[in-house]
């Protein structure tokens, strides 16, 4: 960080100062207050570095570091509870070499000896302890600082998966110790309903369940719908002899708790650093946040003989995921211009590396989501990037909110060089530019008339397309097929093959069938799946437009809504200009089906596949037209019929929850052309 660059040379012992204050004001922010301002990340580095220096000095020791306490204190709020077993922490591997230290160690520690272990999901919620006296709850408490946690029974009481009784034959004394957390498709939900009704947003699952927690009012947890995950045994009065962990989970499911369904035994590290590299790769199949993989030692002789740390067992290391969230600085805000006129408004960013990728800008969706996350220019602000899904700003971290720093003003003009006027429709959440003649959405029509999913002009991307509109060469799509290589040529950044290249490309183009044409006019609504049943249905790009309305609405798949839309889009005199010019230069219209649809083997007939999220490479609706092309159908959501769901970029969690509980396939978007190509599941 450029701060640490500028920061003169620290001593020991007042980098270890810097860092104590630093760690005990973040501690306090993430358990007792609920309201993290760093990425777990981040926070875990300032404390391992902190660590590294106190064990470099022991001189520099204190009891009082935060760095060996396990969380927050308790805070005043909540009764204290003093845990009768402790509950510690655990300690962290964050790379492949790490976890074979803590396994060199695990063997010195047991003498050479072999040990079995248990591979768990490390769920990104809150501890919680949950004690049972006669078969019944008598109170649930959090974590705290290990060994005194917070009563929130009243709160807990209301979570579904929590029993309020044990069946019969349950031990006098019990404490059951888990993870509540609040599932992804809940939280996706219950953010839904906080931007309709103009509310703070909720800002990730794992402080949302916290702050759930820690609610007054039982009724406001009750709707906040967590759920638990119990993974130990605390306090057992006259319970079972149990020898191993995954003995002691069967036993708690005995007792109605949920138990994770993904815990593994395994034979040796080997085998848990694979499920460590699996679930970094699948955590996001899951409907909950994790961040890591834990490998316990499964018998409970070693665990005693391996003892444990101040803070941590010995017996357990938590195999950590590289961090998906980290701050950064928010340069500016800046708003691009869709190609039907739609603004949507942007982060500009200090590159920074996060979940895989360096991250220079990413979406703010529209004006209220700025106003709800409450980012300014200037701002330090948390950004994530989950998986493969579209980078996001979470939200400012406050604190470090620079004095007198100007909320965003949505522009009232287009970004673009005609300032046309923005204008938002009551009720409507997008601001648009309303001016057709608006040149950046007339550079994202051509875009959008390339791309693969309508006419597919290879080499035609955004910049190409600003050189060739600022050029004066283009103006619309049919002055494509007036361009030469000589004028191509002329553009920086072009020889005369690649010139050739291009012009080649759009040559090719002219013989597209119809539904790619019709694809390619962005017609409101009519997306490629709807194009292909009506050029099926009626023949060429013509016989579509001038089809009458009752006509094409009576098309299966196309409908009333689509049917207007082609209506009032072929009404206007300039889209039938553009048609006769298409004509013109030599675009065949008449080409009903290409022979990429119909020379297709059809893998899918019969076969119905629900795609969710943009599979790369694909819009949706050219995702949903690769099915169609291969005889399958390609509905709008999962049912039992499903024959597979496809999960791409930025999907929500709702299609793959019920995909998963009704036991349908879930295939990759990596793998989506496999599926194409076999029509066998990939596996
Ligand atoms: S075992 C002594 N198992 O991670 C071992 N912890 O960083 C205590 N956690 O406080 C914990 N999933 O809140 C364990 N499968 C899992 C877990 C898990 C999440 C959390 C728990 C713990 C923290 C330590």
């Amino acid at each position: 960080m450029a701060a640490d660059q500028r920061r003169p040379k620290e001593s020991p012992a007042d980098e270890i100062g810097r860092l104590r204050a630093l760690v005990a004001h973040h501690n306090r922010l993430y358990h007792e207050l609920d309201t993290p301002e760093l990425p777990d990340g981040e926070f875990d580095a300032l404390v391992r570095r902190l660590r590294e220096l106190e064990a470099d000095h022991p001189e520099l020791a204190s009891a009082d570091s935060p760095s060996s306490s396990v969380g927050g204190a308790v805070s005043a709020t909540f009764a204290p509870v003093v845990h009768a077993v402790p509950m510690m922490s655990l300690d962290n591997a964050m790379d492949a070499d790490e976890l074979s230290a803590w396994g060199e160690r695990l063997v010195r520690g047991l003498d050479g000896s072999e040990a079995q272990l248990v591979c768990e999901l490390k769920i990104d919620g809150l501890a919680m302890s949950l004690r049972y006296e006669a078969g019944v709850l008598v109170h649930a408490a959090t974590r705290g600082d290990g060994r005194v946690g917070e009563d929130v029974t009243a709160n807990v009481r209301t979570i579904a998966d929590v029993p309020e009784r044990l069946p019969a034959g349950a031990p006098e004394v019990v404490e059951v110790r888990g993870e509540i957390y609040m599932p992804v498709s809940v939280f996706d939900a219950l953010n839904r309903e906080a931007t309709e009704a103009g509310d703070r947003l909720l800002v990730n699952p794992r402080n949302a369940a916290a702050g759930s927690l820690r609610q007054k009012d039982p009724s406001v947890t009750a709707r906040r719908r967590l759920s638990m995950w119990a993974y130990q045994l605390g306090e057992v009065v006259g319970g079972p002899e149990i020898a191993s962990h995954h003995e002691a989970l069967e036993f708690i499911a005995s007792l109605g708790f949920p138990v994770n369904p993904e815990v593994r035994v395994v034979e040796g590290l080997d085998e848990a650093s694979a499920l460590c590299r699996h679930w970094q790769e699948h955590r996001h199949d899951l409907d909950y946040d994790i961040d890591g993989v834990v490998i316990k030692v499964d018998g409970l002789a070693q665990r005693a003989a391996l003892g444990h740390t101040s803070r941590a067992p010995r017996w357990a290391i938590a195999f950590k995921f590289p961090p998906e969230e980290r701050t950064t600085r928010l340069l500016d805000i800046q708003v691009s211009v869709g190609r039907t006129g739609r603004t949507t408004p942007f982060a500009v960013l200090e590159p920074v590396f996060v979940g895989g990728s360096t991250v220079t800008m990413a979406t703010l969706h529209n004006q209220d989501q700025v106003r709800l996350k409450d980012v300014r220019p200037g701002d330090l602000v948390v950004v994530r990037k989950a998986g493969d899904v579209i980078p996001e700003v979470v939200g400012p971290v406050l604190s470090e909110r620079p004095d007198g720093l100007a909320a965003w003003e949505f522009p009232s003009v287009c970004p673009c060089p005609v300032e046309s006027v923005l204008e938002r429709a009551e009720g409507e959440a997008d601001t648009r530019c309303v001016e057709a003649t608006c040149p950046f959405q007339r550079d994202q029509r051509i875009i959008y008339w390339a791309s693969r999913g309508a006419m597919d002009i290879e080499g035609l991307g955004e910049r190409t397309v600003a050189q060739l509109t600022a050029a004066g060469l283009v103006a619309d799509v049919a002055d494509l097929y007036a361009l030469t290589a000589d004028h191509v040529e002329s553009l920086e950044g072009f020889a005369r093959v690649s010139a050739e290249k291009l012009v080649g490309g759009i040559d090719g183009s002219r013989g597209r069938p119809a539904w790619r044409v019709l694809t390619g006019f962005g017609i409101k609504h009519l997306g490629p799946t709807a194009a292909q049943s009506l050029a099926t249905a009626l023949g060429g790009v013509r016989e579509v437009l001038e089809a009458s309305e009752e006509r094409r609405a009576e098309v299966a798949g196309v409908g009333q809504v689509i049917s207007a839309s082609v209506s009032d889009w072929w009404s206007r005199e300039a889209h039938r200009d553009l048609v006769d010019r298409l004509d013109h230069h030599g675009v065949d219209l008449s080409v009903s089906e290409g022979p990429s649809v119909s020379d297709l083997p059809a893998t899918l007939e019969g076969r119905a596949v629900v795609v969710t999220g943009t599979v790369p490479g694909h819009t949706r609706e050219s995702a949903q037209a690769a099915v169609l092309a291969r005889g399958g159908t390609a509905p709008g959501s999962v049912s039992a019929k499903t024959y597979a769901l496809v999960v791409g970029d930025g999907a929500g969690a709702s299609k793959l929850t019920k995909a998963e509980s009704l036991g349908i396939p879930v295939v990759s978007a990596d793998r989506f052309d496999e599926l194409l190509e076999s029509g066998e599941i990939p596996t």
